[in-house]
């Protein structure tokens, strides 16, 4: 099961707080994700949800964006994450700029045409029903204002190997496993439209790196861990697959790619 699902029934909660902090700073990332939110639209002064909101990452970057005169709320389904979230909000100096509240996006605790923009940043790839989440987003969303998905479509994972048929059955099975959505970002724009949002249109982005930094050898790792969870490979090719992305690293071949969708439409 999808991790994400329920982080706080994990057995180390406090890990996915660190692992979407890592991932937050990632040059990469930060760039794919900046340029999302300034493609959403998010102007100064606006007051902002974000759904599915982590360990903050990018209620923190709407909080720079919306500036003093703008609000900007981040809500989560996890304890765990929301009370991360405060605390890093703090850190990063940002008091008073962005709150946190546990709650699920099915469910939103927000009346009817609240805020002008609602995004849910590689959250709809984790739920079972995105369409009822993205129901939600659009209820508490005031009319003319954005709603707004960014997810990663993990049919466009691109990794640099020489064993690509061991690289397909690891990469492929375990996502067929672990995510209900693991081809989300490519079926964002019609969720949009279906959802009832006028002109919807859609910015892909490319995650790439090409240095194995911590936060991708992480990614690997888990995605080998995984694998043999699942029964998909022994333990002794895992640790082979993951030694020859080593390798390759060392030898500079390494290249990871991943296609990131943003869709947006406007609220009727
Ligand atoms: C991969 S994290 C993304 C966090 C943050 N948006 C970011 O990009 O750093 C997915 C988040 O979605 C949350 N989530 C899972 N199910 C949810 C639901 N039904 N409603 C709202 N959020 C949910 C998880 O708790 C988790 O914090």
């Amino acid at each position: 099961m999808d991790p994400y699902r329920a982080i706080d029934a994990q057995p180390d909660p406090a890990e996915f707080v660190e692992r979407l902090e890592e991932r937050g700073e990632t040059p990469s990332h930060a760039r794919l994700r900046r340029r999302f939110l300034r493609f959403a639209g998010v102007r100064g002064g606006a007051s902002v949800l974000e759904v599915g909101s982590g360990s903050g990452v990018v209620a923190r970057d709407l909080a720079r964006m919306v500036g003093p005169r703008g609000q900007v709320v981040g809500v989560d389904p996890s304890r765990t994450c929301v009370a991360a979230a405060r605390r890093l909000a703090h850190v990063h100096g940002l008091d008073g700029r962005v709150a946190f509240r546990v709650a699920d996006g099915r469910g939103l605790p927000f009346r009817t045409g609240r805020f002008d923009v609602t995004l849910a940043v590689t959250v709809l790839l984790h739920v079972d029903e995105p369409a009822g989440v993205l129901r939600e987003m659009v209820r508490v969303t005031r009319h003319g204002g954005i709603v707004g998905a960014q997810d990663q479509d993990f049919g466009t994972l691109a990794l640099e190997h020489p064993d690509r048929e061991l690289t397909a059955r690891i990469l492929d099975g375990v996502v067929e496993h672990l995510y209900p959505e693991p081809l989300s970002g490519r079926r964002l724009p019609g969720l949009l439209r279906a959802a009832g949002l006028r002109r919807v249109r859609l910015m892909a982005d490319v995650f790439q790196d090409t240095a194995l930094t911590p936060y991708t050898q992480r990614f690997l790792e888990h995605r080998a861990e995984n694998a043999v969870k699942l029964g998909i490979v022994e333990t002794a090719v895992a640790q082979r697959w993951l030694d020859a992305i080593t390798d390759g690293a060392r030898a500079g071949r390494f290249v990871m790619t991943l296609n990131f969708y943003g869709a947006t439409g406007v609220r009727p």
